[in-house]
């Protein structure tokens, strides 16, 4: 696995030089006023949204997360050319970063738009949302703070709106259009101009309980305390669900 890389107005550190859960306000200290509010955007690609938004909102932070080398290199040099200080970009795993590196509660928006939708069944697994995989996502979010989500890719959109749905603490809304005043990521660009059908949604954190997604359990392989034995009944289906 590569090293998590760290870029802020193109000076570059390697996570092991810093202490996690990252501070990101320290982070940004360094070269700009200190901000209140942070959005993030999951897979950022080639940053045409990150970018425009960071440099149309230059009182609030953002935190782009690109497993890909070469985007992130791209995004790196073209926010150090615009001088633009208010953006933190990490090149590595998004699930990753979600669950071991980043503080909880600090973002008003996470971005999710038009994530890889691995098509074939055995790879499934490798997609971003999932219900374990969505808490981490969640878990960046303060209460009020909002995920928007897209997708061309219509079977993937509709599970990951009924993943949403079925969330206790999410309020959820569908969108026509949700880039009204907003820049368009590049492939939300290139499908619009192709006439695609895309499914947007945004799901607001309406309750500061209940923050784990009911379907989540399954994926709990490690606990502090060593929980309590299931009734028969329990067993037998997790027994015979393997
Ligand atoms: C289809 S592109 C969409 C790019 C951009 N959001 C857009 O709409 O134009 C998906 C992006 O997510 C990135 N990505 C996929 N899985 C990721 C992961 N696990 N962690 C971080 N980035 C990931 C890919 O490298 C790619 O740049």
């Amino acid at each position: 696995m590569l090293p998590v890389r760290i870029a802020v107005a193109g000076r570059e550190q390697l996570l092991a030089e810093l202490d996690v859960p990252l501070e990101l306000p320290d982070l940004l200290a360094q070269v700009t006023e200190p901000v209140r509010d942070w959005e993030v955007e999951i897979g950022f690609g080639k940053g045409r949204f990150l970018l425009e938004q960071a440099r149309a909102n230059p009182a609030c932070g953002f935190l782009g997360i690109e497993v890909v080398s070469k985007y992130y290199r791209h995004v790196r040099d073209r926010a150090a050319g615009d001088h633009l200080d208010n953006l933190v970009l990490l090149r590595g795993e998004a699930r990753y970063l979600l669950a071991a590196v980043l503080p909880a509660s600090f973002a008003r928006s996470v971005h999710v738009y038009f994530p890889d939708p691995w098509p074939k069944s055995r790879h499934h697994e490798r997609r971003l949302f999932d219900p374990e995989s969505l808490d981490l996502v969640l878990r960046l979010l303060h209460p009020g703070g909002v995920l928007s989500f897209a997708t061309d890719f219509l079977d993937y959109g509709k599970l990951v709106g009924e993943l949403l749905r079925a969330h206790p603490a999410l309020k959820v809304e569908t969108a026509a259009d949700l880039w009204g005043g907003r820049a368009r990521t590049h492939y939300e660009d290139k499908y619009h101009r192709e006439g695609r059908e895309i499914l947007r949604f945004e799901a607001r954190v309406a309750s500061c309980e209940n923050l784990f997604h009911p379907l989540g359990g399954r994926g709990v392989v490690a606990a502090t305390t060593k929980p309590p034995e299931p009734p028969e009944s329990v067993s037998r289906i997790v027994k015979s669900d393997g």
